[in-house]
């Protein structure tokens, strides 16, 4: 994975660190890839990442956010253990910002976290893990966290949230923001409207059947897949999931888009690496369907990193103007992230942070639940 594993810091005025006001914000993420954390530290306006790191979990946290997500079970001390284990890596990701980028704690305002969900339903429960008491305890940082559920309580999806911090980044421009994670998501703005929803899978079944046939946690640039032939039996198949007719407001996520989702389509005679190739030909087109020609698209997240897949993408439309989030000033890889500060912000400031055009939640919330010290 190309990520920027150190942090990068450019402001490098800290020497009055502890005598400056709080200006700051961290925002903690990771999403429905299980990969690890990503972490920022943002200016007040949320508008530039001045420090960075990505901390991957460990191969047992992993393991068991795997096996927890896929088998949707476990029991009330393995909650307990695997909240309290996601947490240390998410109080660790903070602790690494600030230790690498030489600004302190008591120049931050405030720690957005998302958390690692690990059970989502739209309209009827949403739950992360990373507990915001425990992050707050040991960064010494007042930290905001679980921020879908109270959309979700108004009736919402709970998700996408990111809209209205890819609608703050386009800065009042018509634009179209795709985040590739686990699951694609996407925000069309134009002049009168906002419209943000779950496309489907980006990565996550690329991730689990590479995984079925490899010792590969992701298909590295798409290669294996580009390696395969498109089984257009296989594609028509999944192509007519009930999900992807389906109109907005609506939010999906590994709960569905999972192995056993996909073997319902396989006779069980295919090659492995068609399966792949017809996998990244699922994602390319759902996603195409919602770009129109003359649009300005902005990619973020992991799956900006493979190639074979952008490759797609572009070709898929070319007469889209197919860019990234860089172009916004956010780096791909730190998009959600400093979403999450930004709404650690606005949750602080009394402010809502759901688009009920979005989530079709009935009112507009102030999300999140506050932990201070
Ligand atoms: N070099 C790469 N080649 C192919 N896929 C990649 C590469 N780097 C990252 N990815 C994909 O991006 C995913 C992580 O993306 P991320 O934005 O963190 O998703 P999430 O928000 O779901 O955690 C990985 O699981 C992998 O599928
Ligand atoms: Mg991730």
């Amino acid at each position: 994975m190309i990520r920027a594993r150190a942090v990068q810091v450019k402001n490098t005025k800290t020497v009055m660190a502890d005598t400056m006001p709080a200006q700051y914000y961290i925002g903690l993420m990771s999403g429905t890839s299980l990969d690890g954390v990503d972490g920022v530290i943002v200016d007040y306006q949320c508008q530039k990442v001045l420090a960075q790191t990505y901390q991957p979990y460990s191969e047992q946290i992993k393991q068991d956010l795997r096996q927890l997500t896929q088998s949707g079970e476990t029991s009330l001390a393995g909650l307990a253990d695997i909240d309290t284990q996601v947490a240390n890596a998410f109080s660790n990701a903070a602790l690494v910002l600030l230790s690498e980028s030489g600004i302190s704690a008591n120049q931050i305002v405030a720690i957005g976290s998302h958390g690692q969900t690990i059970y989502h339903q739209g309209g009827y429960y949403s739950m992360q893990i990373a507990h915001g008491a425990l992050i707050a305890e040991q960064t010494g940082i007042k930290t905001v966290a679980d921020f879908r559920m109270q959309d979700v309580a108004a009736g919402g999806q709970g998700a996408p949230l990111t809209p209205m911090y890819h609608h703050f980044l386009l800065n009042n421009t018509r634009g179209v923001v795709i985040n590739l994670g686990g699951i694609a998501n996407i925000t069309q703005v134009t002049d009168s409207s906002i419209v943000g929803f779950d496309i489907g899978p980006a990565n996550t079944l690329l991730d689990n059947w590479i995984k079925c046939h490899k010792p590969l946690d992701y298909d590295q640039n798409g290669l294996w897949s580009k390696s395969g032939l498109i089984d257009q039996a296989l594609l028509d198949k999944l192509l007519a999931d009930g999900y992807f007719q389906q109109l907005p407001p609506k939010s999906t996520g590994p709960e569905y888009f999972n192995l056993k989702w996909l073997s319902r389509f396989l006779t069980g005679n295919e090659a492995p690496e068609d399966v792949q190739r017809t996998l990244v030909e699922l994602t390319a087109i759902t996603i195409s369907r919602h770009i129109t020609d003359n649009t300005k698209v902005y990619l973020c997240g992991g799956g900006v990193h493979n190639a074979f897949l952008i490759e797609r993408l572009t070709c898929l439309n070319a007469d889209s103007n197919i860019m990234t989030t860089n172009e916004l000033g956010i780096h791909v890889d730190y998009v959600e992230a400093a979403a999450f500060a930004y709404f650690a912000k606005r949750t602080l400031a009394q402010q809502p942070s759901n688009l009920t055009s979005v989530t079709n939640a009935k009112r507009s919330r102030i999300l999140g639940a506050i932990y201070a010290n």
